[in-house]
């Protein structure tokens, strides 16, 4: 792809290939690649994970990446950076572009709460930096430090969630910042910096970690780097029967390459239409997999069970992944030689994977205020800042009433699916699989096995359906009926679902709106 230059008042392309595959490689690579795959993976059969993972790498993972960069770049190509337009095309049907409102309305709900997330590593580098947490005397201290800056609760070290909205507002800004550059000023040249200060840093983490040895032989021989690796990736077979971890796996691979998000579509968008998607795709779910299984899987859970040993690490990982990586990685840095330096390092690496992830949560909004509103995009950026700044204040103030969890469920593990099946639906089946093979393979750098359309026609679809009904039956009751939750927390819970429903409704509207609008346009224009 050659450089281009940048066309004042029309969508914008991106600049370089290379900038390509990294900005859709800083899309995915993000905060589930260092915390919540080791975690996924230890609670998961440990290496035995591995086989399912792989297993909705390829049925999942490769084929719904292309299917998302073909459906992209075939929107893009019509001046639809959003799947309400792409749909349409895809479509000829009123209900298409409602359907694809769940594209836009995705992401940004995610984004929401995403945010909240990211600006907890930067605080959290930030107190690396200082020293804050270092006399912070054990793991029950460091949960206390932890709910007190989060504002769950008030004690010594915080008195309230003031400093926590301070670093909620920098992240914010810095993403608002980043959006309002635009795609190849803002999006590209981030991701040209940021995906190899991510590499190197990890890289940098890992090596200090495979050099660890056993942090106490005298008193605690069996804790160490070789027992942590050990514990991590030696497989247990007999995890395999647990349906739990299929559909763990499955989860993993969604979430680690933002798929079902309507985040890569948009990126797909800016590439022009005769660029390659099929070796690029490849080249991000690489970089991906590279990230979270040779850098994710080799820092955090070894180095746990190092310091802790392995009966703690796995009760420390059932409680979840920010246990982990805010409470328990903490306490080893406190212990660590340089351990403020590999502390501020570690959270930075998370503050910048899950920055560059939040953009790509928040550009499917901005490009469908710029195409079907004709926004300007600075404009835009102030639009999408200033309502996540506004809509993330329920999550701050309800975080322990469970808000975000609940938030999380509707939208980063059911949504996510249920719309990749729609989508596969809509480009597969509707559209026709030859026009959609067709329209994925335009400009294609590398011959693709044709089988492959099987399996994005069958076996995909097949198996996403089968995930979903194990899913609502194992998870469904349980969190539809609140069960086991304590029932002070439940009118906080119908907030929650009331906030995505309004903000669904929303979109739905915004999109009547502008369909309005192209109506009225086309109109005006005399044939
Ligand atoms: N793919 C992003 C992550 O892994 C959302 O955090």
């Amino acid at each position: 792809m050659a450089k281009r230059s940048q066309e004042p008042h029309k969508r914008e392309k991106w600049a370089t290939r290379i900038g390509v595959v990294l900005a859709m490689a800083a899309n995915a690579i993000g905060i589930g690649n260092f915390l919540r795959f080791p975690v996924q993976c230890a609670q998961n059969g440990g290496g035995a994970f591995m086989i399912p993972y792989f297993v909705a790498f390829l049925v999942i993972g490769i084929p719904l990446m292309w299917i998302e960069w073909g459906v992209g770049r075939f929107g893009g190509k019509y001046g639809h950076g959003t799947t309400p337009g792409m749909f349409h095309y895809l479509w000829n049907h009123p209900v298409a572009k409602y359907i694809g409102a769940i594209g836009i309305f995705l992401p940004f709900g995610i984004l929401i709460y995403y945010n909240y997330i990211v600006s907890w590593t930067l605080a959290y580098s930030a107190f690396s930096f200082t020293g804050k947490y270092f006399a912070v005397p054990d793991h029950g201290q460091m949960v206390e430090f932890l709910a007190a800056f989060q504002g769950k609760v008030v004690n010594s070290h915080f008195n309230g969630s003031g400093t926590a909205i301070l670093f909620l507002f920098i992240t914010i800004a810095l993403l608002t910042w980043i959006l309002s550059r635009g795609v190849v000023k803002g999006i590209e040249t981030v991701a040209i910096w940021g995906v190899p200060i991510t590499f190197l840093i990890g890289g940098i983490l890992v090596w200090k970690v495979l050099f660890l040895g056993a942090p106490d032989p005298v008193h605690y021989p069996e804790r160490s780097i070789i027992n942590g690796l050990g514990f991590m990736w030696n497989p247990n077979f007999a995890a395999l029967k647990d349906s739990k971890v299929w559909l763990a796996a499955t989860g993993q691979i969604f979430f680690t390459l933002s798929l079902g998000f309507g985040s890569i579509q948009t990126y797909a968008s800016y590439l022009s239409e005769k660029d390659d998607v099929v070796l690029s795709g490849l080249a991000t779910v690489t970089t991906n997999e590279f990230s979270e299984v040779l850098l994710g899987g080799f820092i955090a859970i070894p180095v746990t069970v190092a310091f802790f040993g392995i009966a703690e690490t796995a009760v420390l990982a059932h409680s979840g992944a920010f246990d982990i990586g805010f409470c328990a990685l903490p306490l080893i840095f406190q212990k660590l030689a340089g351990g403020q330096i590999f502390g501020t390092l570690w959270f930075f690496l998370l503050f910048i994977a899950g920055l560059l992830s939040s953009v790509s949560l928040a550009q499917p909004m901005m490009a469908f205020l710029q195409d079907e509103f004709k926004l300007e995009r600075g404009k835009a950026a102030l639009v999408i800042g200033g309502l996540s700044l506004f809509l993330v204040i329920p999550v701050v103030l309800f975080l322990k009433h469970g808000f975000l969890d609940e938030m999380d469920f509707w939208l980063g593990t059911f949504g996510v699916v249920i719309f990749a099946i729609v989508e596969i639906i809509i480009f597969i089946w509707i559209f026709k699989p030859k026009n959609a093979w067709k329209e994925i393979m335009i400009g294609a750098d590398i011959k693709v096995p044709h089988f492959f359309l099987f399996i994005m026609q069958y076996v995909t679809p097949v198996y996403l359906g089968t995930l979903l009904v194990f899913w609502f039956l194992q998870d469904g009751p349980r969190v539809i009926f609140m069960k086991g939750i304590e029932p002070q927390h439940f009118p906080y819970i119908w907030f929650a679902r009331f906030l995505l429903a309004a903000l669904l409704f929303v979109t739905l509207v915004l999109v009547y709106l502008a369909w309005q609008r192209k109506h009225r346009i086309q109109r005006r224009i005399p044939s």
